[in-house]
Order: structure tokens, then sequence, then C-alpha cells
């Protein structure tokens, strides 16, 4: 069976997939069955390109990079990888919270620019505690869960909605770190609306590893040059674009969408995309079709 990887990926379980053609998809490959994409995008043009295609497996639990109902309608399976990466995408957002409440990247170019800050200072150099105060995680899934858990270890209080359901307004309202773990789906595309960012709290903290599109991304700028709010940002519109604004403020932590980059994760996460690719060429049932 012959098989298309957008890109080589990480782990020992891609020896077992043999004969692989590594390549862009840009050109008609009549003979491709299965591909192997990594946030790359697989629209109706991609899918043109593939005639003899029965597989896309795509290389993360988020699959808004695919079109579905496009691979659907024409008979080509989509499968993800869920499950493997909660634990490293919700360390890294608590990594986020962490680094953002406690200003732990404006205290480390401190220290590095030769300089020092003490708290006992005319300017004191201070932080926001995370116990007693409330985290609101949005989309209770089991990336949500996993942030949950840790934040009740940390004495937070955790409010949380479902997705789009339950009461966003009023979560936004109460608290003092929000946290996102919905997809990006048609419904949630901008959720985080300019009205809805207007909702948080003053010097409350927007945390998002899910996707940049769950928030509109020139609102949030402007909230944040405003110094009202600060964010820790894994996640972006039009990465890598990340908007020129946000790199010179201070009240803002930037990662490069690396939420399940872990060594183990990474490697669990490739043996699920191989295992769905060999199950295809048996003739077995996928692993983790979506
Ligand atoms: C991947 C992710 O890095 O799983 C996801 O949804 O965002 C990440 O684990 C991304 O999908 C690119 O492969």
């Amino acid at each position: 069976m012959r098989v298309l990887a957008a890109r080589r990926l990480p782990g020992e379980a891609w020896e077992e997939l043999g004969d692989v053609e590594l390549g862009a998809l840009d050109e008609r490959r009549v003979d491709v069955e299965a591909l192997i994409v990594a946030g790359d995008t697989v629209d109706e043009s991609v899918l043109d390109l593939l005639p003899s295609l029965r597989l896309v497996a795509s290389y993360g639990v988020g699959y808004d990079n695919v079109d579905v109902v496009a691979c659907r309608a024409r008979g080509v399976a989509v499968t993800n990888t869920p499950g493997v990466l909660d634990a490293a995408t919700a360390d890294l957002t608590f990594a986020l919270i962490l680094a953002t409440r406690r200003r732990l990247v404006e205290g480390d170019t401190i220290v590095r620019t030769g300089r020092w800050a003490t708290s006992w200072s005319e300017s004191p150099f201070l932080g926001r505690g995370l116990a007693g105060s409330t985290l609101g995680v949005v989309g209770l899934g089991r990336i949500g869960s996993a942030v949950a858990q840790r934040a009740r270890a940390f004495d937070m209080h955790v409010l949380s909605v479902r997705r789009t359901e339950g009461d966003l307004d009023e979560l936004l309202g109460a608290a003092d770190v929000v946290s996102l773990h919905v997809p990006l789906t048609q419904d949630t595309t901008g959720l985080l609306s300019r009205e809805r960012l207007a909702l948080l709290r003053d010097g409350a903290t927007l945390v998002n590893t899910a996707r940049g599109g769950v928030v509109d991304e020139p609102a949030l700028v402007d909230e944040l040059v405003s110094g009202r709010i600060s964010a820790g940002l894994d996640v972006f519109v039009n990465e890598p674009h990340v908007p020129e604004a946000l790199r010179a403020l201070p009240n803002v932590v930037l990662t490069p969408h690396i939420g399940s980059a872990t060594v183990e994760t990474r490697a669990a996460m490739t043996r699920i995309v191989i295992e769905n690719v060999l199950a295809l060429a048996r003739g077995e049932p996928l692993k983790t079709p979506v």
C-alpha cells in the first residue's frame, strides 16, 4: 500500500511503517492510499490530487485541519490521536498558568539583564497566587478534566462549562484564570468574542492551549495591550504568525504550539498514526476513527 507523509514523525513506531514517501501535498499521486499529516491542511484541493486515497491519519487530537465532510463524501476515513496527549497538554497549560500568574518570564528577563527585583522595594515585583483563586475551564473533555485535576492539587476552585453549553458568560466574569479546551469547530470559532473578553475580570489571565481561532485574536490583542488582563498563549489564528503587538508585551507568555510536545507523548501519537495505517493495509478496523 502506498503511503504519503507530509513529514516524518518522531518515535520508533515510525520504522514499522516500512516504505513511505515523504513529500508536500502539492502534486498528483494516483497510487497513494494513506496520507499522514501533522497539522497540514487537507481540503478538496488536496483530495483532488490523491484519487485513490482511503485514509487521512492525522497526528494530533484536534482535526480542524482536515475537511472531514469532504473526506466522508469521497469515502476517505479520518483518524486522530486522542487520549495519549492529555497529560502533556494539561501540563503545558499549567506551566502557562504558573508562568503568567507568577510572572516567570519577566523575572527571568530581569535576572538575565543583570537587574534584580525584590518584593520589598518601592516598586515590588509581585505576581498572583493560585491557592484560593478560581479557574474557569471552558471545555471539560479529556484535556480540560486533566487541567481541572491539576488545579485542585493547587487548591484552586474550579468552574467549568462543557464545550459551548452552560453559562460561559457567568464563568468568564467569575474566574481569575480562564483556560480553553474546546476543539475548533463552526460553533467554537470566535467563541471568546470581543464582548465576551470584556467580561473577564480585571487582572484575570486567559490561557489558550486549544486553537487560536477559538478567540477573537485582534480583540484579545487589544485587551492585552490595555494591560487589563494577562495571557498564556500556545496557539494562534494563523500559525506560525504571531501578532507583532504581542511580542513586546510583558503580560503575555508565548509558546510555539507545544502542548503535546514531549518525547513520550509524541512517540505515543506516532504509534497511533502507524497503527491506523497498518490496520488499513491489513483490512482491519481503524483504531481511532473520528
Ligand atoms: C499537534 C495538537 O502538535 O493534538 C493536537 O490537536 O494541536 C498537537 O498535538 C498538532 O495537531 C500538529 O500535529
